[in-house]
C-alpha cells in the first residue's frame, strides 16, 4: 500500500504537487483541507460562528461531507451537494483554519481519511497528516515556501478564477492562517522529524514532484 503524506503551510503548492503526483503514479489524491472548507461553509450557510465550540458541535453532529472522484478530480460534497467551487471563496479559507481547531472536528475529518487511506494507494496533502492522520505512512513530505511567494501563488491562482483580491491583505491572512495552523492545541501544522522538508520557493511544482515519484519508484524517502 502506497500512502504518501504531503504536509506545508497555505500556498507551499501542495495541492498542485499532490495532484500531478496522483496522476503520475496512478493513485488517489486526497485533498482533506477542502474537507475542512466544507464544515466551514456548513457553518457560513447556517449563521454559525466558528469559534463558538457548542455551535459548531452541533453543525458536527449532522454534517455529511463526502468525497467523490470525477474524471481523476475530487468533488466534495456537503450534504449530498457538490461544493467544490464554494469552498475556494478566500472567505472560508480563514473559517476553514479557526473550524479546524476544534478537536471534535479533526477527529472527525481525520476518520473520514484514515477510512480511504486503508482502503486504496494515495496522496494526502494537509497540516498533520504524517503526525496525527497517518503517522504510519510509507512516504512524508513537509513542503513550505517563503510566505510572500505563496501568497502570490494563492494571488495567481484566484485571479484566474476571476475573484478580486488584495495582495497585502492575503500576504497578512497566509501569515495569521500559517500562526493559528501551527500554533492550534490538539494536531498543530507541524513539521515530522521522518519527513523529508523541500523548500518549493524555487522549485517549479514539477521538480518536486520528480523528488516524490522518484523516491516511490525507489521504495523509500532519504530525509
Ligand atoms: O489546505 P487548505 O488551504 O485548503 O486548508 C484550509 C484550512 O483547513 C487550513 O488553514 C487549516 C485546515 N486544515 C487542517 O487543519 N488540516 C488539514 N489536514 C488540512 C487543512
Amino acid at each position: 500500500m502506497i500512502n504518501i503524506a504531503l504536509d506545508g503551510p497555505a500556498g507551499s503548492g501542495k495541492s498542485t504537487v499532490a495532484k500531478k503526483v496522483a496522476k503520475e503514479l496512478d493513485i488517489l489524491y486526497l485533498d482533506t483541507g477542502a474537507m475542512y472548507r466544507a464544515c466551514a461553509l456548513k457553518c457560513l450557510l447556517s449563521g454559525v460562528d466558528v469559534k463558538d465550540t457548542d455551535g459548531v458541535k452541533k453543525i458536527m453532529d449532522g454534517i455529511d461531507v463526502k468525497v467523490e472522484y470525477k474524471d481523476g478530480s475530487q468533488v466534495t460534497l456537503l450534504d449530498g451537494k457538490d461544493v467544490s467551487f464554494d469552498i475556494r471563496k478566500p472567505e472560508i479559507s480563514m473559517m476553514a483554519s479557526t473550524v479546524s481547531a476544534h478537536r471534535f472536528v479533526r477527529e472527525k475529518m481525520a476518520e473520514i481519511q484514515r477510512n480511504i487511506a486503508s482502503s486504496m494507494d494515495c496522496i494526502l496533502d494537509g497540516r498533520e497528516i504524517g503526525s496525527y492522520v497517518l503517522p504510519n505512512a510509507n512516504f512524508k513530505y513537509y513542503i513550505t515556501a517563503d510566505s510572500k511567494v505563496r501568497a502570490e501563488r494563492r494571488y495567481k491562482e484566484l485571479l484566474e478564477r476571476g475573484e478580486k483580491v488584495d495582495f497585502d491583505k492575503l500576504h497578512e491572512e497566509i501569515i495569521q492562517r500559517d500562526y493559528n495552523d501551527s500554533h492550534r492545541e490538539f494536531a498543530p501544522l507541524k513539521r515530522v522529524p521522518d519527513a523529508k522538508f523541500i523548500d518549493t520557493s524555487d522549485l517549479t511544482a514539477d521538480e518536486v514532484v520528480e523528488i516524490i515519484v522518484n523516491d516511490v519508484r525507489r521504495g523509500k524517502t532519504n530525509v
